[in-house]
């Protein structure tokens, strides 16, 4: 097929792990046949030095006119500390999403056999994990009615039930595509925001009647995700809670360099790494590059391409049997790979295969 890439780089260890991201999507088109054309856009920090806007018009028409995006990360250690900042990086992710209509956030926690040893969680516990966060990525406190004086200030966790709709049919095609058990995760004994959400899951669960299907609260789910995280296989819950949720998920798998997401929804699709930029490692060579490569998987796996991302995965999981790693999940005495010598590493074996 043609498949048209906008990259999108941005901040601190961005451009390193998007760089073996794309060798990867090479890769495997040139071996699978794909036509394939990159086009590369700023975001994040990057471009409120280059043009003052974090997600400016130019990049937009770029995501707008492709058939995906790979997005790294974007945010800076000068923005953080100044709450006056008028423009900060996280705000152009928030209107890629926006503009895009990305209103579904995919989050697989899974785990790695030889990485469960860097799990805070005994690996007893830990060893069965295997779900996916769907967070509402377009509504809620994110986006809600906001105000901010010298004496007061809140923001409004708006919903309607279009929305709720909407999200609560895409967790049901994961659960039927899964292990058939939705958790609807909310707060509805104290929001009513979280109470709509509850009464229109509770109307279309017997429009599902093969998935089973559970409510939980907030609370008792960031717990039990720690007690016995074999107990998820879908969740779903809204903005703010999963932005939470899929944060504590990532670290209990032990692999946090690991994890890749999609957005998807109405417009281009996004596939990013969860974690962030780590500033402190830009330009060092030594971020892990896999989730950037996963999230090429995941990029495959949503045009069905499924060979395509199976072989993604196939390279990865044989990179980490034989120990190509970078430091933080290198095992004790194994040589310390680099960002670029994993990415190469997996390329090497992809055109091998
Ligand atoms: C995430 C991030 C973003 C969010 C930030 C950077 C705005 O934490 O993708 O989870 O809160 O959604
Ligand atoms: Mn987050």
């Amino acid at each position: 097929m043609n498949l048209r890439i906008a990259v999108l780089a941005g901040d601190g260890i961005g451009p390193e792990i998007s760089v073996q991201g794309v060798k990867v999507v090479q890769a495997i088109c040139e071996k699978f046949g794909h036509e394939l054309q990159l086009e590369y856009a700023i975001c994040g920090a990057d471009a409120i030095d280059q043009v003052g806007d974090p997600f400016p018009e130019s990049t937009f028409q770029v995501c707008q006119k492709a058939d995906a995006v790979l997005f790294s990360a974007v945010g800076d250690p000068k923005y953080d500390n100044d709450p006056q900042a008028k423009v900060r990086p996280e705000q152009g992710l928030l209107a890629m999403r926006k503009k895009l209509g990305l209103f579904a956030n995919i989050r697989p926690v899974e785990t790695f056999k030889c990485l469960i040893h860097k799990s805070p969680l005994r690996a007893e516990i830990v060893e069965k994990a295997d779900f996916i966060c769907i967070r509402e990525l377009t509504g809620g406190m994110y986006f809600g009615e906001k105000y901010q004086d010298n004496d007061k200030a809140y923001d409004t966790n708006f919903y309607t039930r279009h929305e709720i709709e909407r999200i609560l049919k895409v967790a049901y095609d994961y659960a039927l595509k899964r292990r058939k058990h939705l958790t609807v995760v909310d707060k509805a004994n104290v929001l009513a925001s979280s109470r709509l959400w509850r009464q229109i899951a509770q109307e279309m669960a017997p429009l599902y009647p093969d998935v089973n299907t559970d409510f939980m609260y907030v609370d008792n789910a960031a717990m039990r995700m720690i007690q016995e995280p074999s107990f998820f296989d879908v969740i779903v819950t809204e903005n703010t809670f999963g932005d939470i949720l899929t944060d504590e998920g990532s670290v209990i798998s032990g692999s946090m360099g690991l994890l890749a997401s999609a957005s998807t929804g109405e417009g281009t699709p996004v596939f990013e790494p969860i974690h962030g930029s780590w500033p402190q490692a830009k330009g060092k060579n030594i971020a892990n590059p896999l989730a950037q490569i996963l999230s090429v998987a995941m990029l495959f796996e949503y045009f069905d391409l499924q060979e395509e991302a199976a072989l993604v995965r196939r390279a990865v999981n044989a990179s980490l049997d034989a120990c190509v790693r970078t430091p933080e999940i290198q095992v004790e005495g194994g040589a310390h790979y680099g960002t670029r010598e994993v990415g190469e590493w997996i390329v090497d074996y992809i055109k091998q295969a």
